[in-house]
């Protein structure tokens, strides 16, 4: 059997705890997977502080203690170092097999090469890198999985809104053929907004108090589903808008058909898509309120009390989904797909 996967999180905010604790409550934090580093600049009583209270997924399920250099989860240990740069971080000492980039600072070749010369053989990004040639691989699970290999070195999991909707876009465009598709994603708050109007985002829109508006901002959504899908290459168009709340997001997806469906027709379909996606999505017709989809690992869950179809073949769409916990799953997953693939270090 293969040796646990020596992981490091390089940036431990909301992904970042997301994933270690996801890795815990999945016991899968031991045997398959070491979570033997994390690389954040805030001090270790704050690292630990944050690690053990959380105010949307609750007290952390087990014990938080922090030890001379580090973290103690449990019985197991973890270094914390504190540094921005990949440069200053002991990553050969630990053996590193992966480093999850979960900080968001780094997403060229460029600048994810530092992490593979400083010592950490491959690299799992949180995000869409700048451009497809940034990584040797934009991943989505349940799309093309298969084609993740050994010899990829630097990885982007794309982002949740691509996981949320790729998958059923593949799906939709396979049995129905879409000629377009228009989203507007409703998206939870992040830390990239201020509680209050502040000065520090070069979008203006999120220099505006998170808490207090509906926001528009800018999105590469459509560009990132046109990469993975090249067949809907010129017909994605999409939209986000910040809703001040602390987590779970939903998309609302209006789409065209090239072959006829109705409301129960197109309800039926993505129920036995879901059913097929070995976890990944959900199919519900119940009367959800966003919160109901806190700390729910799926990447998306369908929400069928709210598909449409008129008779021009016009569709919509609508599917919830945790930002934060179902993508730290799907980094996870990612990790489970990869690692098998790659040479014996
Ligand atoms: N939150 C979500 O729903 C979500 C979902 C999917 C993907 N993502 C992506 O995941 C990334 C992280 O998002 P997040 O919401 O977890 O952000 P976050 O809560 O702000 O966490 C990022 C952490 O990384 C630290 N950091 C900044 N620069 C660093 C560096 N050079 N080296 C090491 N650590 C550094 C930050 O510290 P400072 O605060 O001191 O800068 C912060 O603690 C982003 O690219 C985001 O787009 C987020």
């Amino acid at each position: 059997m293969k040796p646990a996967v020596r992981i490091a999180i390089n940036g431990y905010g909301r992904i970042g705890r997301c994933v270690l604790r996801a890795l815990h409550e999945r016991t899968l934090d031991g045997e398959h997977f070491q979570v033997v580093l994390i690389n954040e600049p805030a001090d270790l009583d704050t690292v630990t502080y944050l690690t053990r209270f959380d105010s949307t997924h609750g007290p952390f399920p087990g014990q938080v203690e922090s030890h001379r250099c580090g973290l103690r989860i449990n019985d197991q240990l973890i270094t914390v170092t504190h540094s921005k740069n990949p440069e200053h971080v002991p990553w050969a000492d630990h053996a590193i097999d992966m480093v999850l980039e979960c900080s968001g600072a780094f997403n060229t070749r460029t600048e994810l090469q530092r992490f593979v010369q400083a010592g950490c053989p491959r690299v799992l990004v949180s995000q869409p890198c700048k451009s497809a040639a940034d990584v040797d691989f934009t991943l989505v699970c349940g799309v093309n999985d298969h084609e993740l290999s050994g010899r990829h070195v630097l990885v982007s999991n794309a982002s949740c809104t691509t996981n949320a909707t790729v998958p059923l876009l593949a799906h939709l465009h396979e049995h129905y053929g879409l000629s377009a598709v228009f989203l507007t994603t409703l998206h939870s708050v992040m830390n990239d907004q201020p509680m209050i109007d502040g000065y520090h985002h070069a979008d203006l829109r999120r220099t505006r108090s998170a808490m207090q508006s509906i926001i528009p901002v800018s999105t590469g959504l459509a560009q990132g589903i046109e990469r993975l899908l090249p067949a809907l290459a010129g017909r994605v168009q999409a939209k986000a808008i910040r809703v001040p709340i602390l987590n779970v997001s939903a998309i609302d997806i209006m789409l065209r058909l090239e072959r006829s469906a109705d409301t129960n027709a197109l309800n039926a379909c993505m129920k036995a898509f879901a059913a097929s996606s070995g976890g990944l999505v959900a199919w519900s017709n119940q009367p959800h309120a966003s919160i109901d989809f806190n700390h729910d690992p799926h990447s998306a869950i369908i929400d069928a009390s709210q598909t449409c179809v008129d008779s021009n073949g016009l569709a919509n769409v609508f599917v919830w989904f945790d930002n934060e916990w179902g993508f730290a799953n799907r980094m996870i997953d990612a990790v489970q797909a990869w690692w098998p693939r790659c040479a014996q270090p």
